[in-house]
């Protein structure tokens, strides 16, 4: 044995990594109507081929309107199902865990990828944008260039919860064996979560069992279609970061303690595991970014909640992810960026540990 808790295989469910390092969410923009392409597949393959774990494909939407930009990838219609089942087995083939992140971006969507001649900003109806029919809790918008959404009725919520389930079970079909449901960054779930934009005063907002209620309607639902020998992944914000200082108090928005308050809930629910991230749902907000900067809270949910967790943020060495699990701060740790910079991240890491882990047949000639 090589003493490296990061090299060392992790089991949820049924469904086995061989490491514990995590490729996190990453919206490319590059889907057409919702369909993934080769760019997926080389970008998401070459990840899988240089040793990554478990693969997490990006925010997917689960009906149209749930976009954040016209190019992010969706689940709303069959036909998206056999260019993720093509990524999902080329990454299985590697050896790797095949996993998807679902969403709705609420209040945030109908705006232009960064790279795309409009830039990021919201799109009109006429540039493929929805800007009137973005959905949220309430009718506050995140910020004037933001769309001045509706907020959704009962009736509404049990269409977009119909919505969830149905990307679900497609997500099923498309051979994914892991399910991350995004309820984090502001998009829709958050909305529910957070008293900062939830201003209901029906039974889905309000009090804190209220504003969680949708959310864990949502998950339960997701939940009793996915199958039980299968992996099931909440995301999360922490916190709104509304209060200066990681641990301040936000009892009518969103914070740490709502947040570990929710993970119990989701764990009850059959949740496996809790990838604590931040922020998203507030404007003008100053991050306290640096270093591992989310690991407390992953630390402390893992603690509080008892609930196995996923790190994020900022984790870009090898030595760093080997120390946060040997430190008992979470259970797999999630890597962004750094995966951009350097699609072998997983194999750089293992170098820096000195752990001698298995290359690709075709690469084994480069290793030494
Ligand atoms: C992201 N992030 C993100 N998060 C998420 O939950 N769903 C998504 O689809 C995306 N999309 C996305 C695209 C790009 C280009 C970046 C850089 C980030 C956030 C991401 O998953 C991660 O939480 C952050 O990037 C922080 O981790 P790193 O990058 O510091 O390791």
């Amino acid at each position: 044995k090589n003493g490296s808790l990061l090299f060392s295989p992790i089991t949820t469910k049924s469904v086995t990594a061989h490491n514990r390092i995590v490729v996190a969410p990453m919206g490319m923009c590059s889907a057409n109507n919702g369909y993934m392409n080769d760019f997926h597949l080389a970008h998401l393959g070459s990840l899988a081929l240089k040793g990554a774990g478990t693969i997490i494909m990006e925010a997917t939407a689960v009906e149209p309107r749930g976009r954040v930009t016209p190019h992010d990838v969706g689940l709303w219609e069959d036909g998206q199902i056999a260019p993720i089942q093509k990524v999902a087995a080329f990454i299985k083939a590697q050896g790797a865990v095949p996993g998807l992140q679902l969403n709705h971006g609420g209040r945030k969507g109908s705006k232009g990828s960064p790279f795309s001649t409009t830039g990021m900003r919201l799109l009109h109806e006429h540039e493929g944008g929805w800007s009137h029919d973005a959905v949220s809790s309430s009718d506050l918008p995140m910020d004037d260039r933001h769309a001045k959404p509706r907020a959704l009725t009962v009736d509404d919520m049990l269409f977009v919860k119909q919505k969830w389930v149905d990307a679900a079970r497609r997500a099923d079909k498309a051979g994914i064996e892991l399910l991350q449901i995004h309820s984090a960054h502001g998009y829709l779930l958050h909305s529910f979560l957070s008293g900062n934009v939830n201003n209901r005063t029906d039974q889905y907002g309000g009090s804190l069992e209220n504003r969680l209620r949708y959310p864990l309607e949502v998950i339960k639902a997701v939940r009793d279609v996915w199958p039980a020998e299968k992996s099931i992944w909440v995301r999360l914000s922490s916190t709104d970061h509304k209060n200066d200082g990681t641990f301040s108090k936000d009892d009518n928005g969103w914070d740490i303690y709502q947040s570990i308050e929710y993970a119990k809930k989701l764990k009850k629910l059959g949740v496996d595991v809790i990838d604590c991230s931040s922020g998203g749902c507030l404007p003008n907000i100053k991050y306290p970014v640096g270093p591992l900067w989310q690991v407390p809270f992953s630390e402390i949910i893992k603690r509080e909640a008892g609930i196995a967790t996923s790190a994020v943020g900022l984790i870009t060495k090898g030595a760093e992810a080997e120390s946060i699990l040997q430190e008992n701060k979470a259970d797999f740790v999630c890597v962004g960026r750094q995966f951009l910079r350097d699609s072998g991240f997983a194999l750089t890491a293992a170098r820096e540990l000195g752990v001698s882990v298995k290359w690709p047949n075709q690469f084994e000639r480069a290793r030494h």
